[in-house]
């Protein structure tokens, strides 16, 4: 993996859309609700799972985190900022594996929750949402310290100005 000095464009957007769709399946959940009561019974190959914003979503993010984890083993993406302390380069590098584990784990157990049923797969299914609304809190966090504590201008490198 190579070590740009910057996220293509490509990058940048598929990071702010799936963020932006995250947000829409956190908040909006009465569609997931809706398109539950609508497929009980039937196999998953029921229009519904096309048509029904959470599960349109749900599945387009999970093709946005492929195409995206596709781009960053190819071209990889920007170092730490060299003043960063060592231990919050890894704590940086391991809240965005989260973020990733998260974004595959999530609409591959809405799915299993569709398709199978099962008590564990839907407990863990519910578990996306405070497992990302904490991630988020700290990730904004951290974005807040670099920008004013430390000075290293990381947002503008996920709005192509750095
Ligand atoms: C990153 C993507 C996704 C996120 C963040 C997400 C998040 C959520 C949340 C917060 C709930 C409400 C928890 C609850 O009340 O059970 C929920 C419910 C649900 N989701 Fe997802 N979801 C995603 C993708 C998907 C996908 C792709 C599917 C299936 C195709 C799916 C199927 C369901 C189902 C069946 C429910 C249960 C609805 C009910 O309460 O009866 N989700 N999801
Ligand atoms: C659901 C919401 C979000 C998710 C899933 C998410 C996920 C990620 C991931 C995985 C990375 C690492 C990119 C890489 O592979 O190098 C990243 C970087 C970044 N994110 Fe987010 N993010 C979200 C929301 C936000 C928000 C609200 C902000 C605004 C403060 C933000 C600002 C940034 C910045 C500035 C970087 C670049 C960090 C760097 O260059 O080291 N993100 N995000």
């Amino acid at each position: 993996m190579t070590t740009p000095d910057r996220y293509t464009w490509t990058q940048i957007a598929l990071h702010w859309l799936i963020a932006a769709l995250v947000l829409f399946e956190i908040f909006f959940e009465r569609f997931a609700q809706a398109g539950e009561h609508a497929m009980r019974g039937s196999s998953l190959l029921n229009p519904v799972l096309v048509t029904n914003p959470h599960f349109l979503v749900g599945l387009l993010i999970l093709v946005l985190t492929l195409w995206r984890v596709v781009l960053r083993f190819m071209r990889g993406a920007p170092a730490a900022p060299a003043e960063e302390p060592t231990i919050f380069q890894w704590a940086a590098k391991l809240a965005h594996l989260a973020f990733y584990l998260l974004l595959f784990a999530t609409p591959i157990t809405g799915l299993l929750r569709l398709a199978i049923r099962s008590r564990i797969i839907g407990e863990l299914h519910e578990w996306a949402k405070p497992a990302f609304l904490i991630l988020i809190a700290i990730h904004v966090v951290a974005v807040l310290v670099h920008q004013f504590l430390w000075k290293t201008n990381v947002f503008g490198r996920m709005i192509g100005r750095a």
